[in-house]
Protein backbone atom coordinates (compact mmCIF):
# COMPACT_ATOMS: atom_id res chain seq x y z
CA UNK A 1 0.00 0.00 0.00
CA UNK A 2 1.86 2.98 -1.21
CA UNK A 3 0.33 6.09 -1.45
CA UNK A 4 1.64 9.54 -0.40
CA UNK A 5 -1.84 10.92 0.47
CA UNK A 6 -1.69 7.89 2.81
CA UNK A 7 1.52 8.87 4.46
CA UNK A 8 0.19 11.92 4.52
CA UNK A 9 -2.84 11.49 6.27
CA UNK A 10 -1.23 9.09 8.72
CA UNK A 11 1.53 11.63 10.08
CA UNK A 12 -1.77 13.69 10.64
CA UNK A 13 -3.40 11.21 12.67
CA UNK A 14 -0.61 10.91 14.70
CA UNK A 15 0.01 14.71 14.96
CA UNK A 16 -3.35 14.81 15.82
CA UNK A 17 -3.57 11.60 18.51
CA UNK A 18 -0.28 13.10 20.30
CA UNK A 19 -2.37 16.31 20.69
CA UNK A 20 -5.75 14.32 22.34
CA UNK A 21 -3.19 12.01 24.26
CA UNK A 22 -1.62 15.88 25.58
CA UNK A 23 -5.21 16.71 26.87
CA UNK A 24 -6.41 13.73 28.10
CA UNK A 25 -3.34 13.65 30.49
CA UNK A 26 -3.57 17.00 30.94
CA UNK A 27 -6.12 19.62 31.30
CA UNK A 28 -8.87 20.53 28.77
CA UNK A 29 -12.06 22.40 28.45
CA UNK A 30 -15.96 20.99 28.29
CA UNK A 31 -18.27 22.87 26.44
CA UNK A 32 -22.24 21.78 25.35
CA UNK A 33 -23.10 21.40 21.38
CA UNK A 34 -26.40 20.59 20.11
CA UNK A 35 -27.57 19.47 23.46
CA UNK A 36 -26.55 19.22 26.85
CA UNK A 37 -25.01 15.63 26.23
CA UNK A 38 -23.21 17.16 22.99
CA UNK A 39 -20.15 17.42 24.01
CA UNK A 40 -16.62 19.35 22.49
CA UNK A 41 -13.41 19.61 24.46
CA UNK A 42 -10.67 21.77 23.79
CA UNK A 43 -9.18 18.55 22.71
CA UNK A 44 -10.88 18.25 19.33
CA UNK A 45 -10.52 22.04 18.19
CA UNK A 46 -6.94 21.67 18.66
CA UNK A 47 -6.48 18.47 17.09
CA UNK A 48 -8.76 19.60 14.02
CA UNK A 49 -6.52 22.04 14.02
CA UNK A 50 -3.65 20.49 13.56
CA UNK A 51 -4.85 17.93 11.23
CA UNK A 52 -6.23 20.51 8.41
CA UNK A 53 -3.06 22.75 8.94
CA UNK A 54 -1.24 19.48 7.96
CA UNK A 55 -3.23 18.75 5.36
CA UNK A 56 -3.64 21.91 3.86
CA UNK A 57 -0.12 22.73 3.39
CA UNK A 58 0.61 20.49 1.24
CA UNK A 59 -2.69 20.52 -0.86
CA UNK A 60 -4.38 24.24 -0.58
CA UNK A 61 -6.61 23.20 -3.58
CA UNK A 62 -8.12 20.82 -1.44
CA UNK A 63 -11.27 20.91 0.16
CA UNK A 64 -12.37 20.00 4.10
CA UNK A 65 -15.03 18.46 5.87
CA UNK A 66 -14.22 18.72 9.25
CA UNK A 67 -16.64 18.18 12.77
CA UNK A 68 -15.46 21.27 14.66
CA UNK A 69 -15.77 23.92 11.52
CA UNK A 70 -17.06 22.51 8.98
CA UNK A 71 -16.94 22.68 5.01
CA UNK A 72 -14.01 24.82 3.83
CA UNK A 73 -11.46 25.18 1.51
CA UNK A 74 -12.74 25.94 -2.63
CA UNK A 75 -15.52 24.04 -3.17
CA UNK A 76 -18.36 26.47 -1.18
CA UNK A 77 -21.33 23.44 -1.79
CA UNK A 78 -22.27 21.93 1.73
CA UNK A 79 -22.49 18.54 0.07
CA UNK A 80 -20.56 15.63 1.64
CA UNK A 81 -18.68 14.26 -1.63
CA UNK A 82 -16.52 16.93 -3.60
CA UNK A 83 -17.75 17.29 -6.95
CA UNK A 84 -16.31 15.33 -10.17
CA UNK A 85 -11.80 15.79 -10.22
CA UNK A 86 -11.89 17.40 -6.91
CA UNK A 87 -10.85 16.08 -3.79
CA UNK A 88 -11.96 16.54 0.02
CA UNK A 89 -10.31 15.53 3.12
CA UNK A 90 -13.74 14.37 6.16
CA UNK A 91 -12.08 14.72 9.47
CA UNK A 92 -13.02 13.74 12.32
CA UNK A 93 -10.64 15.03 14.93
CA UNK A 94 -11.57 13.42 18.01
CA UNK A 95 -14.34 9.98 17.59
CA UNK A 96 -15.19 9.72 21.17
CA UNK A 97 -15.94 12.84 22.67
CA UNK A 98 -17.92 11.61 25.81
CA UNK A 99 -15.67 9.06 26.28
CA UNK A 100 -12.90 11.72 26.52
CA UNK A 101 -14.62 14.11 28.70
CA UNK A 102 -15.01 11.23 30.96
CA UNK A 103 -11.24 10.00 31.06
CA UNK A 104 -12.73 7.08 29.83
CA UNK A 105 -9.29 5.97 27.08
CA UNK A 106 -11.08 4.85 24.14
CA UNK A 107 -11.20 7.34 21.30
CA UNK A 108 -9.41 8.16 17.70
CA UNK A 109 -8.51 10.31 14.90
CA UNK A 110 -10.53 9.92 12.09
CA UNK A 111 -9.48 10.81 8.25
CA UNK A 112 -10.56 10.08 4.82
CA UNK A 113 -9.83 11.05 1.37
CA UNK A 114 -12.80 11.12 -0.68
CA UNK A 115 -13.26 11.91 -4.32
CA UNK A 116 -16.83 11.84 -6.05
CA UNK A 117 -17.14 8.33 -5.64
CA UNK A 118 -16.23 8.28 -1.94
CA UNK A 119 -13.69 7.31 0.29
CA UNK A 120 -10.03 6.91 -1.45
CA UNK A 121 -7.94 6.19 1.50
CA UNK A 122 -8.88 5.77 5.51
CA UNK A 123 -6.88 6.36 8.33
CA UNK A 124 -8.06 5.73 11.99
CA UNK A 125 -5.76 6.24 14.66
CA UNK A 126 -5.97 5.09 18.33
CA UNK A 127 -3.45 7.40 20.21
CA UNK A 128 -4.19 4.96 23.59
CA UNK A 129 -3.30 1.56 22.03
CA UNK A 130 -1.08 2.66 19.63
CA UNK A 131 -3.20 1.26 16.80
CA UNK A 132 -3.30 2.63 12.97
CA UNK A 133 -6.04 1.40 10.70
CA UNK A 134 -5.50 1.94 7.20
CA UNK A 135 -6.93 1.69 4.28
CA UNK A 136 -6.90 2.12 0.30
CA UNK A 137 -9.51 1.64 -2.32
CA UNK A 138 -8.72 -1.15 -3.92
CA UNK A 139 -5.61 -2.25 -2.00
CA UNK A 140 -7.45 -3.59 1.05
CA UNK A 141 -6.82 -2.52 4.57
CA UNK A 142 -3.73 -2.74 7.27
CA UNK A 143 -3.04 -2.87 10.73
CA UNK A 144 -0.12 -1.08 12.06
CA UNK A 145 1.17 -0.68 15.39
CA UNK A 146 3.39 2.06 17.28
CA UNK A 147 4.03 3.25 13.24
CA UNK A 148 5.07 0.03 11.80
CA UNK A 149 2.75 -1.75 8.97
CA UNK A 150 0.96 -4.74 10.68
CA UNK A 151 -1.37 -6.85 9.46
CA UNK A 152 -3.79 -7.02 7.00
CA UNK A 153 -6.83 -6.60 7.78
CA UNK A 154 -9.95 -9.15 6.91
CA UNK A 155 -13.85 -9.07 8.89
CA UNK A 156 -14.85 -11.96 10.35
CA UNK A 157 -16.62 -14.79 8.92
CA UNK A 158 -18.81 -15.36 11.64
CA UNK A 159 -22.18 -16.57 9.86
CA UNK A 160 -25.04 -17.20 13.14
CA UNK A 161 -25.91 -14.61 15.57
CA UNK A 162 -25.67 -16.78 18.29
CA UNK A 163 -21.43 -16.67 18.03
CA UNK A 164 -21.68 -12.77 17.15
CA UNK A 165 -19.83 -9.74 19.40
CA UNK A 166 -22.01 -6.61 17.70
CA UNK A 167 -21.50 -3.21 18.33
CA UNK A 168 -23.76 -0.17 18.37
CA UNK A 169 -24.18 3.22 19.37
CA UNK A 170 -27.14 5.84 20.84
CA UNK A 171 -26.90 9.14 19.06
CA UNK A 172 -27.64 12.32 20.58
CA UNK A 173 -30.84 12.85 19.18
CA UNK A 174 -31.95 9.60 20.80
CA UNK A 175 -34.31 11.40 23.27
CA UNK A 176 -36.19 13.28 20.67
CA UNK A 177 -35.77 10.92 17.69
CA UNK A 178 -38.02 7.53 16.70
CA UNK A 179 -35.04 5.97 15.76
CA UNK A 180 -33.57 6.06 19.11
CA UNK A 181 -32.28 2.44 18.55
CA UNK A 182 -34.24 0.79 21.83
CA UNK A 183 -36.37 -1.51 19.40
CA UNK A 184 -33.37 -2.85 17.35
CA UNK A 185 -30.93 -3.41 20.52
CA UNK A 186 -33.59 -5.27 22.76
CA UNK A 187 -34.38 -6.89 19.34
CA UNK A 188 -30.77 -8.34 19.07
CA UNK A 189 -29.44 -8.75 22.36
CA UNK A 190 -31.16 -11.69 23.38
CA UNK A 191 -29.98 -13.53 19.75
CA UNK A 192 -26.40 -12.52 19.91
CA UNK A 193 -22.73 -13.84 21.51
CA UNK A 194 -22.74 -9.87 23.16
CA UNK A 195 -23.58 -6.39 22.51
CA UNK A 196 -21.17 -3.58 23.04
CA UNK A 197 -21.87 0.28 22.92
CA UNK A 198 -18.08 1.27 23.21
CA UNK A 199 -18.48 5.25 22.08
CA UNK A 200 -16.72 5.52 18.59
CA UNK A 201 -18.20 4.98 15.71
CA UNK A 202 -15.08 5.45 13.95
CA UNK A 203 -13.36 2.24 15.78
CA UNK A 204 -16.33 0.25 16.12
CA UNK A 205 -16.05 0.33 12.18
CA UNK A 206 -12.37 -0.12 12.28
CA UNK A 207 -12.66 -3.30 14.55
CA UNK A 208 -15.09 -4.76 12.18
CA UNK A 209 -12.90 -4.69 9.51
CA UNK A 210 -9.90 -6.52 11.73
CA UNK A 211 -12.61 -8.96 12.60
CA UNK A 212 -13.13 -8.24 16.48
CA UNK A 213 -16.41 -6.94 16.55
CA UNK A 214 -18.55 -9.41 13.73
CA UNK A 215 -21.22 -6.40 12.96
CA UNK A 216 -22.14 -3.09 13.98
CA UNK A 217 -24.73 -0.44 13.57
CA UNK A 218 -26.39 2.69 14.53
CA UNK A 219 -28.39 5.88 13.48
CA UNK A 220 -28.16 9.62 12.60
CA UNK A 221 -24.33 9.31 12.12
CA UNK A 222 -22.35 12.02 10.34
CA UNK A 223 -19.75 12.25 6.91
CA UNK A 224 -16.79 11.87 9.37
CA UNK A 225 -18.14 9.52 12.02
CA UNK A 226 -17.95 6.86 8.85
CA UNK A 227 -15.73 8.01 6.03
CA UNK A 228 -13.01 6.37 6.56
CA UNK A 229 -14.00 3.35 8.70
CA UNK A 230 -16.66 2.36 5.80
CA UNK A 231 -13.27 1.91 3.34
CA UNK A 232 -11.64 -0.10 5.98
CA UNK A 233 -14.65 -2.09 6.48
CA UNK A 234 -15.38 -2.75 2.44
CA UNK A 235 -11.58 -3.21 1.69
CA UNK A 236 -11.30 -5.95 4.93
CA UNK A 237 -14.19 -7.79 2.55
CA UNK A 238 -16.82 -6.62 4.38
CA UNK A 239 -20.32 -5.27 3.47
CA UNK A 240 -22.00 -1.68 4.57
CA UNK A 241 -26.10 -1.16 3.94
CA UNK A 242 -28.78 1.33 5.36
CA UNK A 243 -30.94 -0.39 8.29
CA UNK A 244 -33.82 -1.04 5.32
CA UNK A 245 -30.91 -2.75 3.62
CA UNK A 246 -31.24 -0.46 0.95
CA UNK A 247 -27.15 0.38 -0.62
CA UNK A 248 -25.17 2.55 1.40
CA UNK A 249 -23.10 5.77 0.30
CA UNK A 250 -21.26 8.28 2.54
CA UNK A 251 -23.74 10.79 3.39
CA UNK A 252 -26.49 8.11 4.63
CA UNK A 253 -26.80 8.85 8.66
CA UNK A 254 -27.94 4.69 9.03
CA UNK A 255 -25.31 2.34 8.79
CA UNK A 256 -25.16 -1.61 9.24
CA UNK A 257 -21.70 -3.51 8.59
CA UNK A 258 -20.73 -7.23 8.79
CA UNK A 259 -18.81 -9.75 6.90
CA UNK A 260 -21.26 -11.19 3.96
CA UNK A 261 -22.30 -14.41 5.71
CA UNK A 262 -23.62 -12.58 8.86
CA UNK A 263 -25.16 -9.00 7.37
CA UNK A 264 -28.37 -10.69 5.48
CA UNK A 265 -29.21 -12.16 9.48
CA UNK A 266 -28.34 -8.89 10.94
CA UNK A 267 -30.06 -6.86 8.54
CA UNK A 268 -33.34 -9.13 9.00
CA UNK A 269 -33.53 -8.86 12.99
CA UNK A 270 -32.88 -5.08 12.80
CA UNK A 271 -35.65 -4.48 10.21
CA UNK A 272 -37.95 -6.78 12.10
CA UNK A 273 -37.79 -4.61 14.99
CA UNK A 274 -38.40 -1.70 13.21
CA UNK A 275 -41.83 -3.36 12.08
CA UNK A 276 -42.34 -4.50 15.57
CA UNK A 277 -41.52 -1.10 16.86
CA UNK A 278 -44.96 0.66 18.39
C1 LIG B 1 -19.92 9.98 18.33
C2 LIG B 1 -19.33 8.60 18.55
C3 LIG B 1 -20.36 7.66 19.15
C4 LIG B 1 -21.60 7.59 18.30
C5 LIG B 1 -22.16 8.98 18.04
C6 LIG B 1 -21.09 9.87 17.41
P1 LIG B 1 -18.22 12.03 18.60
O1 LIG B 1 -18.97 10.85 17.74
O2 LIG B 1 -18.88 8.06 17.34
O3 LIG B 1 -19.89 6.36 19.28
O4 LIG B 1 -22.55 6.80 18.97
O5 LIG B 1 -23.26 8.84 17.15
O6 LIG B 1 -21.62 11.14 17.18
O7 LIG B 1 -19.25 13.03 18.98
O8 LIG B 1 -17.58 11.39 19.75
O9 LIG B 1 -17.27 12.55 17.57
CA1 LIG C 1 -17.72 11.28 15.71
CA1 LIG D 1 -15.84 14.15 17.03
Amino acid sequence: MHDPELALATAAAHAAGAVLLRHFEGVFEVETKSSPIDLVTSADRAAEAVVIEALRSVHPDHSFLAEESGLSGHDPKYTVLPGPGELRWVIDPLDGTTNFAHGFPHFCVSIALCDQHGARLGVIHDPIRGETFVAVRGQGARLDRNARPGRALAVSQAGRLQQALIATGFSYQRATTRDDNLAEFCRVVPQVCCVRRAGSAALDLAYVAAGRLDGYWEYHLQPWDVAAGSLLVREAGGQIRRLDGAPWQLGCADVVAAGPTLLPTLLEELRAAKIEAP
